[in-house]
């Protein structure tokens, strides 16, 4: 099954992600992990930007850049279950992804939309932290590990915030996501493969419907 997560900053994709991988043997492919991982690529050479300067003011990176990356990852990953967290994000990478998937004789099966209010996207984004060494994600107001600084899963006892998790980033993330994500929802409802799910409410409960929406 391929599937895409499509929802704002903060609404659970990477959680939701995690789960599907230790669980339902899904490989991910996160643009944003991606290009967490080459922060000191220039991507703009005449502005003398890199993916650093960018992710930080929480604007997109070019549409080529992210496409580039997804080709170079879908070329390098024959799992039979690929879940994309955070691509595409405008009309122009959802056609590039339609091409690429077509070329390579597979479909999209489902876009998973993760629905919440700005409103509720502050504390999550705010309060998030990470293992370093696993990257199991928790959140100092929602999920915090059971035993102070130590992360439940791998034992690590080292733990990171991200550097685009601030008041000021978070609200250009939001004005880039409702002026050039949020078309998507109309696009992959068109095309009838569209499951809206409430990612407002507990973990446990986003997860159930996650499960309902692929394989209910
Ligand atoms: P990316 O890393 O994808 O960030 P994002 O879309 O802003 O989403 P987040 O990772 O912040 O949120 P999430 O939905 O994964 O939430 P999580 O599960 O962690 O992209 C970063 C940047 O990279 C972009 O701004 C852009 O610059 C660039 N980029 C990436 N892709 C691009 C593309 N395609 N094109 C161009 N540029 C691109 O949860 C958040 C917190 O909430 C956690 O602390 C978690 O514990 C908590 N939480 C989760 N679920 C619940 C729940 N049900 N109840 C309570 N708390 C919860
Ligand atoms: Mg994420």
């Amino acid at each position: 099954m391929w599937v895409v997560f499509l929802g704002p900053p903060g609404c659970g994709k990477g959680t939701q992600s995690e789960y599907l991988v230790h669980n339902h043997r899904f490989s991910v492919i996160s643009t944003g992990d991606l290009l967490r991982a080459n922060l000191g690529r220039v991507v703009d050479a005449a502005a003398g930007k890199t993916i650093n300067d960018i992710i930080g003011s929480g604007s997109l990176l070019p549409d080529e850049v992210t496409i580039s990356i997804i080709k170079e990852e879908l070329s390098a990953n024959d799992s039979e279950n690929i879940l994309f967290d955070g691509f595409p994000r405008t009309i122009v990478q959802a056609e590039a992804l339609s091409v690429m998937v077509h070329d390579l004789g597979k479909k999209i099966d489902k876009v998973i939309y993760f629905e919440i209010d700005d409103g509720l996207i502050v504390k999550r984004i705010t309060g998030r932290y990470k293992c370093v060494r696993c990257g199991k994600i928790y959140n100092k107001f929602f999920l915090q590990t059971r035993v102070d600084g130590v992360c439940d899963v791998c034992g690590g006892t080292d733990f990171e915030y991200r550097t685009d998790d601030n008041l000021e980033s978070l609200t250009k993330r939001l004005k880039e996501y409702h002026g050039k994500t949020q078309s998507l929802i109309d696009f992959y409802s068109k095309s009838g493969i569209l499951a809206v799910i409430d990612a407002a409410s507990s973990f446990k409960d986003v997860n159930s419907s996650l499960l309902g929406a692929l394989y209910g």
